[in-house]
């Protein structure tokens, strides 16, 4: 059997509910495939800085390192400033590990209703790519006067040839794989931002001259926005800056039905430092210790974690099994309109295992 190591980070809030439902349900996925898990759990997130003084050790990368892959559940606390939480535990990672690609499908699965009208299960499959180690998060500014009449802020955006070529090349690849549509949207802002943008437009055009079988467009971030509601069956993979990929992939979970739905992966392509894998939403506070989270983003992130570690059969019996609870529809959680249970999804995922 193939044993892969993996790092379990459950973090905050429904971090620790989700991630413990999806532990379960990729055990029981991969065992069929031939392939099975040595999970490590690490206790890392707000309980820890409350402790420590710090989110994570200082070594966390160094005790991270030797891991296949890292399943992330969700990080923040109502107690402690949000930039603190994010800025001490995941961004330190995702940019450690040079998890440059952040890949965000957005599903509207058989049996799920959206919020648009009109658009039915199986309708909408796009994936967006954000770009997760620089641009507009590159944590580089600084702060005078504080609470002063003169108080300054200044937060620096950083695009690199390097970095935006990349992410680039990666949505392109990715757009001849999945071998849909072969379109490419690249979404910036050049029209206010006339040194970062136009730079990512002409980096995009060099580039896009590598694929002359994918066909591309470019958005501006706000018409994308109107566009991902309006047309959003249109779309094939979507590149986007840091900033703009975050704030487009909470417009495209919702529109495919949920945040609980939606599922991330944070990649270093190149496998020379482990992949991370989480669902797109926080730590819900307003719903923590409920025991309504929905789970099936958190199995979804697995499932691409599987794939990724070259695990297609056992990536595809999670991808199943939550397809058909979804089209089921009887043991959903309240975020997709039912009354079920984090616990009630997992038992159904589980029976179809
Ligand atoms: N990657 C991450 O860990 C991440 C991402 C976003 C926000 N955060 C942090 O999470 C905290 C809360 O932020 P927020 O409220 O803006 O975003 P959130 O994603 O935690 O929640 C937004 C809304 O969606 C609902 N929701 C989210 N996940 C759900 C699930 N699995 N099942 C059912 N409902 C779900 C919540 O109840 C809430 O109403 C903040 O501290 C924020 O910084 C962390």
């Amino acid at each position: 059997m193939k044993t892969y190591r993996i790092a379990a980070i459950a973090g905050d809030g429904i971090g620790r509910e989700v991630t413990p439902a999806a532990v379960s349900v990729l055990d029981a996925a991969a065992a069929p495939a031939g392939v099975r898990f040595e999970w490590q759990p690490f206790p890392w997130g707000s309980q820890h800085y409350l402790e420590h003084g710090r989110m994570m050790p200082e070594n966390a990368l160094d005790l991270l390192r030797p891991f296949d892959a890292i399943l992330f559940g969700a990080v923040g606390d109502p107690r402690i400033q949000d930039n603190v939480t994010l800025n001490g535990l995941l961004l330190p990672i995702r940019r450690g590990f040079d998890q440059y690609a952040c890949v965000r499908p957005a599903i509207l699965y058989p049996g799920v209703r959206g919020p648009l009208a009109g658009r039915n299960g199986g309708d909408i499959d796009f994936v967006v790519i954000r770009e997760n180690t620089e641009g507009e998060y590159a944590q580089i500014g600084g702060a005078a006067h504080r609470d002063g009449p003169h108080e300054v802020a200044i937060q620096t955006a950083v695009f690199t040839r390097h970095g935006t070529e990349r992410v680039i090349r990666f949505a392109f690849d990715l757009a001849r794989r999945r071998n849909r549509k072969r379109l490419l949207t690249s979404v910036t802002k050049s029209n206010a931002q006339g040194f970062s943008m136009t730079f990512w437009d002409r980096v995009f055009a060099e580039v896009a001259r590598e694929y002359p079988d994918i066909r591309t467009e470019s958005l501006l971030v706000d018409a994308a926005c109107m566009d991902l509601v309006r047309r959003p069956v249109d779309f094939d993979v979507i590149v986007a800056s840091n900033l703009f990929g975050d704030i487009l992939t909470d417009l495209s979970a919702a529109v495919t039905g949920s945040l609980g739905l939606a599922p991330s992966a944070n990649l270093n392509p190149e496998r020379k430092f482990p992949s991370l894998f989480e669902p797109v939403h926080g730590s819900a506070p307003d719903i923590v210790g409920k025991g309504i989270a929905n789970p099936l983003a958190t199995m979804l992130a697995g499932a691409m974690m599987l794939e990724f570690l070259g695990e297609a059969n056992a990536a595809a019996n999670v991808d199943r099994a939550v397809r058909g609870v979804l089209s089921d529809g009887s043991a959903v959680t309240p975020d997709l309109g039912g009354a079920g249970t984090t616990r009630g999804v997992t038992e159904a995922v589980l029976s179809r295992l």
